[in-house]
């Protein structure tokens, strides 16, 4: 089959997802997919990129990105489920058929619904959840409203749009006080932690709505959660049978850079530990696995999805968050608990692409 590995993207995820397509580039199954690399800029413009993992890859010394010059789009005609490019200089033609889309972006225009709704307009198969779901997921206020009705246990928070706090910022402030202290102020829909601050001191919260905003003018204020955290993968199951859980990761944030496990910690530094299997109580791990299937379905999630929890020290579960196209990097938590669970990186995404064959 042709894999299409599209990646990069408009969002402030698109050297993360340079870097998930790197990884995922140098593990495909050669001999079982033809791979044809699209990246789209951080304008949103399409382009053929080389088939090579190198230069994507995301380190403290270089920022990957997505240029170049032959335009390569997906035909949105449902006739052909074609790539067409055109080179510049040159009219457009037909690079190949694609039978299927492997859509490695993070974050808005891309892991939101919207890229899956073009697919979907194209009749393009492709891998993971489809429009409903991604955008939901992707919507944090949305999510917990998904989460909470599907009785999975979450956390205080309060949202502010755009308009409220346009209209009244004291109100919003005040909203936010039962809360207590410390809290996480995040943007709706952004991931990696972009745009995330911790706020200790109630004179900071007001600068970093503001800094939130920047990311997205939906802001979410969250309680702290004191407790250890734990991810667990989750795959789609063939046919009617149910989604299967992953072994459970856990981060530790090291040094004191960094007060919680934010971009840098992700990507740059040394400071994150990833543990497989996280130390927990057996029982504990299964009521993980359990419920992180119970989220996957309550959303409507398709393919995979990383469920982020945090485990108290009482052993109680709070549900952080659903990412529906989790990171592939080379410090990612997805790949390494399946590798964990029996299934190594090329096997992984050969399963991943054949769940959307099927
Ligand atoms: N949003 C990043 C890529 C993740 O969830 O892994
Ligand atoms: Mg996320």
């Amino acid at each position: 089959p042709v894999v299409a590995i599209v990646f990069g993207g408009r969002s402030s995820e698109h050297a993360v997802s340079c870097s998930t397509a790197a990884s995922v580039l140098a593990a495909i199954d050669r001999d079982r997919f033809d791979v044809v690399p699209i990246g789209i800029s951080r304008e949103g413009r399409w382009v053929l990129m080389a088939d090579d993992p190198a230069p994507l890859r995301l380190t403290s010394g270089h920022t990957p990105s997505v240029e170049g010059e032959t335009a390569a789009l997906i035909s949105a005609d449902p006739s052909t489920r074609e790539v067409i490019i055109s080179p510049p200089g040159e009219a457009p033609r037909v690079l190949t058929e694609v039978d299927v889309v492997l859509p490695l972006l993070h974050g808005p225009f891309g892991e939101d619904g919207t890229l899956q709704g073009l697919l979907e307009l194209g009749d393009v198969r492709y891998v993971g959840s489809g429009v409903a779901a991604s955008a939901v997921m992707m919507d944090k206020a949305l999510m917990k409203l998904v989460f909470a009705s599907a009785g999975l246990p979450i956390g205080r928070y309060v949202v502010i749009t755009d308009k409220e706090w346009r209209r009244d910022k004291a109100t919003c402030l005040d909203a936010a006080v039962p809360l207590g202290l410390p809290v996480f102020v995040k943007p709706a829909r952004a991931g990696s932690s972009v745009g995330v601050v911790k706020v200790d001191d109630p004179a900071e919260l007001e600068a970093a709505i503001e800094r939130a905003r920047l990311s997205d003018p939906k802001v979410l204020v969250e309680a702290a959660i004191a407790g250890r955290e734990v991810e667990c993968g989750v795959l789609e199951g063939h046919d009617a049978e149910a989604p299967r859980a992953s072994a459970i990761g856990e981060i530790t944030v090291t040094g004191d850079r960094h007060t919680f496990y934010d971009f840098e910690a992700k990507y740059l530094d040394d400071d994150a530990r990833l543990t497989c299997p996280a130390q927990l109580p057996e029982e504990d791990a299964d009521e993980i696995r359990e419920l992180s299937v119970k989220a996957f379905e309550a959303a409507g999630c398709e393919g995979l999805a990383r469920v982020d929890w945090f485990y108290e020290p009482g052993g109680q579960l709070v549900l952080n968050e659903i990412n529906t196209m989790p990171g592939f990097t080379p410090s990612s938590m997805f790949p390494r608990v399946w590798a964990e669970t029996g299934l190594d990186y090329s096997e992984l995404i050969t399963e991943l692409i054949e769940l959307a064959l099927n």
